[in-house]
């Protein structure tokens, strides 16, 4: 039995034995397609195991020091072909092997978002197969999922807790099982990566800031300077008065010295990542406690950072939890998240219609 269009407009699919003229083994094989924001990347999943993670990275928006939606969309158009490609050929497969394809549909830049999902949708049409429309936030929490055929990832159990920071969003996600996601607490302005990439960008860093102030960080002392630090009810957040408090201070400091940014760039980036980590840990902290959850996570772009990661394992021996830090790789915009999610989606015969839009506004 081949594909088939069920009459509530998802694809369906029964038990394939020929397509194509070659046997098609009972193998899952997903191809997942990332491309929100200004990464274009393609995966493959085999029953649940990575086989391939490619992602072609735009240096165009260096100049400009963040991201110009139309720039992106015009070099995802370029990538997208030849990094599915190389996608294919690293797994060591055919097109013609793919099972469904998982595609990002949103949150992200719609012009970049167009991209994926038309892709997408071209290319199952072609195939005939299955499409799996992938919350892009619900997969960067299921990248704790991604395993490959070599790796001892532990990956935490149900229910746990995820901070999830990256560079559009700041949220405490109480991940009850793989598709049952609830935000219980989130930034009400800036995203915490958003914050760090402008104060780099006041500083005359380069984009984006996150690694660079990272990296300036591990030299400087985080004690140096101080900055506003949000008063917030409850477990949301807050980084838009940090980022004026950097901006105000750095004036003032830049009339008294000139050259003060030159002379205290590394104690700066340290102090400025301690108060993100120490504002992002407050609250998590309290979430945990209040929930009386042990197992905690990060995930996003921001869960790159150094600072981060020390704390979420200070954290784990002073108050008993049991961390889960992704690996490099998985924790900025990737393909592999939006694949593993779709594995799941697709043991759950979980299909999108062709007719499936993009969305540049959505929740987990
Ligand atoms: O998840 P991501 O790749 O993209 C989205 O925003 O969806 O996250 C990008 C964000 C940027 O703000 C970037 O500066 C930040 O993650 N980032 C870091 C580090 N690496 C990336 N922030 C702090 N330290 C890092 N090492």
């Amino acid at each position: 039995m081949g594909a088939y269009f069920c009459d509530d407009g998802k694809w369906g699919r029964g038990t394939y034995t020929l397509t194509m003229g070659k046997h098609i083994e009972n193998d899952i094989y997903i191809l997942g397609i990332e491309s929100s924001c200004d990464d274009t990347s393609a995966a493959v999943i085999k029953n649940g195991i990575l086989l391939s993670n490619v992602t072609a990275s735009q240096a165009v928006h260096e100049a400009y020091g963040g991201v110009v939606p139309e720039l992106a969309s015009r070099a995802h158009q370029q990538n997208i072909v030849p990094v599915v490609d190389q996608a294919l050929k690293q797994a060591g497969i055919e097109r013609e092997q793919l099972s469904a394809i998982a595609f990002t549909r949103g949150p992200g830049l719609m012009g970049s978002l167009l991209v994926g999902v038309s892709f997408a949708k071209g290319l199952s049409a072609s195939l005939g197969i299955p499409m799996i429309d992938v919350n892009h936030l619900q997969g960067h929490v299921l990248a704790h999922f991604i395993h490959t055929a070599d790796d001892d990832y532990e990956s935490p159990s149900f229910p746990f807790l995820c901070l999830l920071v990256s560079g559009g969003n700041s949220q405490i996600v109480l991940v009850k099982s793989y598709k049952d996601m609830q935000i219980i607490g989130q930034t009400i302005d800036d995203a915490a990566g958003e914050a760090i990439d402008k104060c780099s960008k006041v500083m005359g860093l380069g984009y984006p800031g996150g690694p660079i102030i990272d990296k300036l960080a591990r030299q400087g002392n985080p004690e140096a300077f101080t900055f506003n630090k949000p008063v917030i009810p409850g477990y949301d957040y807050s980084f838009s008065g940090l980022k004026t408090s950097f901006l105000y201070s750095l004036q003032k400091w830049i009339e008294e010295d000139p050259d003060f940014i030159a002379h205290h760039k590394e104690d700066l980036a340290a102090s400025l990542e301690k108060t993100v980590v120490d504002v992002l840990m407050k609250k998590l902290r309290l979430a945990a406690k209040d929930m009386k959850i042990r197992q905690v996570a990060v995930a996003g772009g921001v869960s790159a950072n150094t600072g981060l990661r020390n704390a979420f394992h200070e954290y784990a021996k002073r108050y008993g939890w049991k961390v889960y830090i992704p690996k490099f790789s998985y924790t900025t915009d990737n393909a592999a998240m939006i694949a593993i999610t779709g594995y799941f989606k697709y043991k759950d015969k979980d299909f999108c219609g062709i007719d499936a839009p993009a969305y540049s506004r959505v929740s987990v």
